[in-house]
């Protein structure tokens, strides 16, 4: 039996864009990726995230879902553009209202909201005036929105997240450009980074003002096991700098105050514009990180030089999930340690792990998953040996609570432990959904 800490934290996550439909509702503002998804071929069978999961409607059955679950905490984001719809100046208090019941049915309910202030839903009035992210300015924007929604739910939300994985977002989606906005552009995509953490950092002090005794406050990153395909001299670089890039250049400013100097050095004139007193912004020092862990990748250089094209090889024997991502438990671990002993990370959350996986519906109406069963059991195993190393892990959520808008690959992709029948909105606790009830009321698993 591997029993977990007394008091670790069991959790699900959803976040907003992915969820929440109501795209056009209560003055909710155009975000980045309402004008992304509205672009014929930029996601698959060109779904959007008008309708999603309609989460903004039916949160009471949700809310219940997760009372069934005996989950602890709830891991979701608010819309920028619900706020402010326009990213900077007028407030919607109407945007406030969906998340008022959600965090009221959630205290009710006895379960902790965890909320995430930016996960990727950027109003498009930024992008259009200040080119988003490119702009310093933006994270001004971005302290003044954290400012009244801290404001508003002082008392009533006490742990926040600052930002979903920063990397996924500069990189994806300004230099692959496979996520809004849709920029392909390497230089704007290592500049945004750095605003990102910016942004970051100026929130932190205004949470903790607006909060009490109670408030903590973090930042979500996401963290890949990168190995070298083969052990060729290119390719071990390579893995030295995509580990660099995707985790080194964010925890190393948050938990160091400096860029990591390989990473700076590599990257010449691509490295970011900063100004002075940035890092000492950027370091502030944060209660807990969230981490994310899904899979490896084993790396091969670039056949020109490149920083952005590397490769990629499948690893032999190996299972992979429908994102064609390996499953590689070992990794969560590895990372754990790593955030402990090489950053004295104060205290660690598991925000997301989970697989997507061809779900589909029995006759008698049940959906059996075994194999994401088969993925969180082993992974919690890792979690479980890497508490036992002295790892300060406090929670693990899994991601998702349901199936749900999975970014440039739509509804195609099935990550909930609940099921989502789109065209009627009905909801199915899945196989491994009853197999997490069980493990949070042993707090542990066998
Ligand atoms: C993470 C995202 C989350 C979800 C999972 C599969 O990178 O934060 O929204 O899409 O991947």
């Amino acid at each position: 039996m591997a029993q977990f800490p007394e008091h670790f934290r069991w959790g699900a996550g959803t976040y907003s864009y992915q969820v929440e439909g109501a795209a056009n509702e209560d003055g909710r503002g155009e975000s980045i990726w309402d004008r992304f998804c509205s672009i014929p071929g930029t996601i698959l069978n060109n779904d959007t995230g008008l309708v999603a999961c309609d989460h903004y409607h039916r949160y009471p059955e949700d809310i219940r879902i997760m009372q069934e679950l005996g989950i602890h905490l709830y891991n979701f984001s608010i819309a920028w553009p619900r706020i402010v719809p326009t990213g900077r100046g007028k407030v919607n208090p109407r945007g406030f209202d969906f998340y008022d019941r959600l965090v009221d049915g959630l205290l009710e309910a006895g379960i902790e909201p965890y909320a995430t202030l930016y996960h990727w839903d950027l109003p498009q009035a930024l992008q259009d005036e200040l080119g988003g992210w490119q702009s310093r300015e933006t994270a001004y924007a971005f302290a003044e929105y954290v400012d009244i929604v801290s404001r508003h739910f002082k008392g009533r939300i006490h742990n926040w997240l600052t930002l979903n994985e920063p990397a996924v977002t500069a990189f994806e989606g300004h230099e692959d450009g496979i996520h809004a906005p849709g920029i392909k552009d390497a230089r704007i995509a290592w500049q945004t980074s750095h605003h990102f953490l910016l942004a970051h950092g100026l929130a932190v002090p205004i949470l903790r003002a607006n909060g009490d005794e109670q408030t903590r406050v973090g930042i979500t990153l996401n963290f890949t096991q990168i190995d070298p395909a083969t052990q060729s001299p290119e390719d071990q670089a390579a893995a030295r700098f995509l580990d660099g890039k995707l985790h080194r250049w964010f925890l190393d400013p948050l938990f160091r105050g400096e860029y990591p100097a390989d990473v700076l050095s590599q990257l010449g004139e691509l490295a970011p514009k900063t100004e002075p007193g940035d890092l000492e912004i950027i370091a502030r020092p944060l209660d807990f990180l969230g981490a994310n862990y899904y899979t490896r990748s084993l790396v091969t250089h670039s056949p020109t030089g490149s920083l952005s094209d590397f490769g990629s090889v499948r690893a032999e024997g190996s299972e992979y999930t429908e994102m064609d991502w390996e499953v590689h438990p070992r990794g969560i671990y590895t990372m754990l340690v790593r955030l402990h002993r090489e950053y004295h990370v104060p205290q660690v959350y598991i925000v997301e792990n989970g697989a997507a996986f061809a779900d589909t519906v029995s006759e008698d109406g049940r959906v059996d998953d075994p194999r994401r069963i088969h993925y969180l059991r082993e992974h919690l195993l890792q979690v479980h040996a890497a508490i036992a190393e002295g790892v300060p892990l406090a929670g693990y959520s899994v991601w998702s609570l349901m199936d749900n808008f999975e970014w440039s690959l739509g509804y195609s992709k099935r990550f909930g432990i609940t099921y989502i029948d789109y065209p009627t909105q009905k909801r199915i606790l899945k196989a491994s959904g009853y197999w997490y009830r069980d493990v949070i009321a042993a707090n542990g698993l066998s």
